[in-house]
């Protein structure tokens, strides 16, 4: 296989093969780079970073359940100017392109974040307009088209790098909001954040985490996502960023089959270190068996 056969372009960045993390899920990517060379990924995608530190919701606020994993973190984060100082010179140091997840709980907080950053030796801004544990911000700009255009034309006024915009799962057609965030300028679009959902302890009676409801991710999920980045991908034009519940080589071949032009390791990452090598070892392989040249050979072939 030639060099540039797994290589991707997202909004004008290349990636040199199409995996990356999902947000939240590997931190800056330090815990990991004790696993795993960090170099071999396409990019890191970052947890969220706001404009100043966040404390996040109260406690439980992870549960595992069947197939996947809650979570209601709400998005705590040391902010901009921490994240700017000490993860940036880190993530630097490899050979990976850098996408940074930005949220806010007003438009005003998002374009604070992307203000912020505009100067920032990073690669890709991800706006998350899909946190399901926060009361402002996050998902409440995320299922209303309109909300969700005017939030991507604000930031957009102060990015300097393309802007990438999360989509939510939780609503009735994500091709509406996709092509809302397409209207306001999204660069790139990446889907699906997490489903809300919930657990209760009947022996103590009463919910597993704090918040009560929380986000549903991990492999469980990986039908409902694959079905929303098939439509999304026959709806809009720009590269999209699949992710929900992929865990190796073959769901990674799924999603790209599906339209995706990139794919994110989320839950999987919790349970196996090593599962962001893994996928590009396994897009690889599946590439060398059906003698596929280039990875966009493949890209969005279910009709
Ligand atoms: C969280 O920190 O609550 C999860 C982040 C997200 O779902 O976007």
């Amino acid at each position: 296989m030639h060099n540039k056969a797994m290589s991707v372009t997202i909004a004008g960045v290349e990636m040199k093969n199409p995996v990356t993390t999902a947000s939240g899920t590997f931190g800056s990517g330090k815990e990991f780079g004790e696993f795993i060379d960090l170099n071999q990924l396409g990019a890191i995608t970052v947890k969220g970073v706001a404009s100043i530190p966040w404390k996040g919701n109260d406690t439980p606020r992870i549960a595992e359940t069947y197939g996947g994993m809650l979570n209601s973190v709400g998005l705590q984060n040391p902010g901009a100017e921490y994240f700017i100082q000490n993860d940036i010179p880190f993530l630097r140091q490899y050979d990976t392109k850098i996408i940074v997840n930005i949220c806010g709980h007003t438009i005003e907080e998002y374009c604070e974040v992307a203000e912020k950053l505009a100067d920032a030796d990073i690669d890709l801004l991800e706006l998350n307009i899909s946190c399901p544990n926060v009361t402002a911000g996050g998902i409440t700009f995320g299922t209303e088209p309109k909300m969700a255009e005017k939030v991507v034309s604000e930031v957009k006024k102060y990015t300097k790098q393309p802007l990438i915009v999360k989509l939510t799962p939780n609503v009735t057609d994500i091709t509406e909001i996709a092509k809302a965030a397409v209207c306001g300028g999204a660069d790139a679009l990446s889907l699906i954040n997490t489903l809300q959902g919930m657990r209760i302890d009947i022996h103590n009676k009463k919910t597993i985490l704090a918040n009560k409801i929380g986000g549903f991710s991990g492999p469980a999920i990986k039908p409902v996502a694959l079905r929303m980045v098939y439509q999304t991908a026959k709806a809009v034009d720009v590269p999209i960023i699949g992710m929900g519940g992929i865990s190796n080589g073959e769901d990674a071949i799924e999603f790209i089959m599906a339209g995706a032009t990139a794919v994110a390791i989320g839950t999987a990452n919790f349970f196996n270190p090593m599962a962001t090598i893994e996928t590009i070892d396994g897009i690889q392989k599946y590439m060398q068996q059906y003698h596929i040249d280039n990875i966009d050979d493949i890209r969005g072939i279910i009709d």
